[in-house]
């Protein structure tokens, strides 16, 4: 009994609200302007002196607009979940059978026309307007905004849960991140075709290739330090690193170990992506301790000097070097 109850939350609460985030990273990058209103709002409140926290919230009106309108734009399920009647029952002049499978369109409702100016363009100002998004003068009984979490008595019952997740990782990933559009080889950038989804009950965005990088040195800089003040927090939920992994987090948390970075290249015109993929071995001793990745590294960064600093765990700078890229992937660091 227990685990079918844990099971059943960590199966409910987990892919929809990864379905979420993947609706709001598909969306926050094919509408830059979007974006750009959010972080500006976003700046004024918070700043680069902290990262944000769940008291900002209530000071980020255009935020709030854009999670309503990502649930309104793309309803997690747009046919909610199947219910079906226990007995007959009458609404207005139907009679459902008992037995009757019942569909809720959600999808439908949040893009009626009555309802919504433009149903079909995301456009998160409409909550600005109107607490529901809807046209003036629409009649909006029995509308509500959460509605994606289902409708009449049996509700979703990790809305709260999911309430909280959605909002603190909005707010981050926005201060923390920008979002652009990834560019194929001939440089052009690769729209994302915002109706590539999956079929299901969940209607998920299908693969798409973007960039996420930092939105400043200080942002990265904020990141780390809080890595690095969670790190305690963190291990007790990280059952199954590997045993190089498990290695050097007992030499980190032992103080042996002062974490190593390799930071950034020197060119500012690269982004962080290009380091997706590649393989560098940091060793302490006869242990492996630290592996970064980049695909791309070579063919991209030959030629350029890469900024290789030594760090201790609160993230202090113990050393720095410059580092050729072409010597990049032979380097071993002894701490
Ligand atoms: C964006 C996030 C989420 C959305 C849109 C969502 C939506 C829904 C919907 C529409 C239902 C069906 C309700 C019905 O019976 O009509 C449902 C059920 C359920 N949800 Fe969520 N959910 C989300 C996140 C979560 C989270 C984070 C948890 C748990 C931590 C969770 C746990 C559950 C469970 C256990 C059920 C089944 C309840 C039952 O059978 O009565 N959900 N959810």
């Amino acid at each position: 009994m227990h685990r079918y109850v844990g099971s059943n939350l960590m199966e409910a609460g987990s892919d929809t609200t990864a379905v979420y985030l993947q609706s709001f990273i598909s969306l926050i990058t094919a509408f830059p302007d979007v974006q750009e209103r959010a972080q500006k709002e976003i700046d004024e409140v918070i700043g680069t002196s902290r990262s944000p926290s769940f008291a900002d919230w209530d000071s980020l009106p255009y935020l709030q607009a854009i999670v309503k309108e990502i649930h309104r734009f793309r309803p997690l399920a747009p046919q909610l979940i199947p219910h079906s009647t226990t007995a007959d029952e009458h609404i207005g002049q139907y009679i459902l059978p008992k037995g009757s499978m019942i569909f809720v369109n959600i999808w439908g409702i949040n893009h009626d026309p009555e309802a919504f100016d433009h149903p079909e363009e995301f456009n998160p100002e409409r909550f600005l307007h109107s607490d529901l998004g809807a046209r003036e003068g629409a009649d909006c009984t029995g509308r509500r905004n959460d509605m994606v979490f289902g409708s009449g008595r049996r509700l979703c019952p990790g809305m709260e849960f999911a309430n909280n997740s959605i909002k603190i990782n909005t707010i981050n990933m926005l201060w923390a991140f920008n979002f652009h559009l990834a560019k194929d080889a001939t440089g052009q950038p690769i729209p994302i075709d915002l109706n590539d989804t999956t079929d299901g009950i969940l209607l998920t965005q299908k693969p798409f290739r973007c960039v996420i990088e930092p939105r400043s040195p200080r942002h990265a800089e904020i990141i780390r330090d809080n890595y690095a003040a969670a790190r305690e927090r963190l291990m007790n939920f990280e059952n199954e690193l590997s045993e190089s992994e498990r290695t050097n987090e007992q030499l980190v948390r032992s103080g042996h170990l002062q974490a190593s970075h390799v930071e950034r290249p020197v060119s500012s015109s690269s982004k962080l992506n290009n380091y997706v993929g590649h393989t560098v071995n940091v060793h302490y001793g006869e242990h492996v301790v630290q592996r970064y990745v980049a695909d791309a590294l070579e063919s991209l960064m030959k030629g350029k000097t890469f900024v290789l600093q030594e760090r201790d765990t609160v993230g202090n700078t113990l050393s720095e070097q410059n580092v050729p890229a072409d010597d990049f992937a032979e380097m071993i660091v002894r701490v």
